[in-house]
């Protein structure tokens, strides 16, 4: 995983704990974890979403990305690739997923990020596919799945959680030719 990516609006980047104060202000937004859980996140929470990503970014593999908007750098929450343990019937495979703060909905910027971590992704020749989960009323994050070129792959069931859950999926292929001429990731 690189340390950094840049998009024309968007910097993806290493979390660090001083992440720790802002994160607990975007997660405690009820919109923004009302999938899966309906609520915000405790400061506790955060925190350990924060140890973990951390954590995580050590050992090397796949971790999401601090987000954060280039011209203020403001964090704004997080896009990238992660290992989805929770949906065995998936693995072994990647996901790309994001999460970001309400006040930065609706401008096309989890697309972009996303567009970035895909590019990124795929540079790795280990990464043969990625898919996205969601759960199906999640409207917003099914269409940023399709925008991306995705395809459905399953509608499925959360295994713990009893959750309505829809799979999408790209394959490498399907990407190098889904990948618009002059992509908006910062090379
Ligand atoms: C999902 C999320 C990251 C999208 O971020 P974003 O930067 O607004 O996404 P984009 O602007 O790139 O694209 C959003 C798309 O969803 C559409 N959309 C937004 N709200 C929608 C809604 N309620 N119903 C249907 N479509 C919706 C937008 O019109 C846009 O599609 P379009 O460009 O084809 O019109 C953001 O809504 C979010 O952080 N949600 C809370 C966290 C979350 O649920 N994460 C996903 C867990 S699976």
């Amino acid at each position: 995983m690189v340390d950094e990516l840049l998009t024309s609006r968007l910097r993806l980047r290493r979390w660090t704990q001083k992440d720790r104060g802002r994160l607990a202000e975007v997660f405690a937004k009820p919109e923004v974890w009302r999938f899966p859980f309906g609520r915000g996140f405790s400061v506790e929470e955060t925190q350990a979403f924060l140890a973990y990503r951390i954590a995580e970014q050590a050992t090397g593999g796949w971790a999401d990305w601090a987000t954060e908007l280039r011209d203020s750098g403001r964090l704004i929450g997080y896009i990238g690739l992660s290992v989805p343990h929770f949906l065995p019937e998936v693995m072994p495979t990647v996901e790309i997923g994001w999460r970001l703060d309400p006040l930065a909905w609706g401008r096309g910027l989890a697309t972009e990020g996303a567009r970035a971590a895909l590019a990124h992704g795929f540079s790795s020749p280990d990464l043969h596919e990625v898919v996205s989960i969601y759960e199906p009323q999640n409207a917003a994050s099914g269409r940023v799945m399709m925008r991306l070129g995705m395809r459905f792959d399953r509608d499925t069931v959360h295994p713990t959680r009893g959750l309505a859950l829809r799979v999408y999926r790209l394959s490498r292929a399907e990407w190098e030719s889904t990948v618009p001429d002059g992509d908006d990731v910062a090379r």
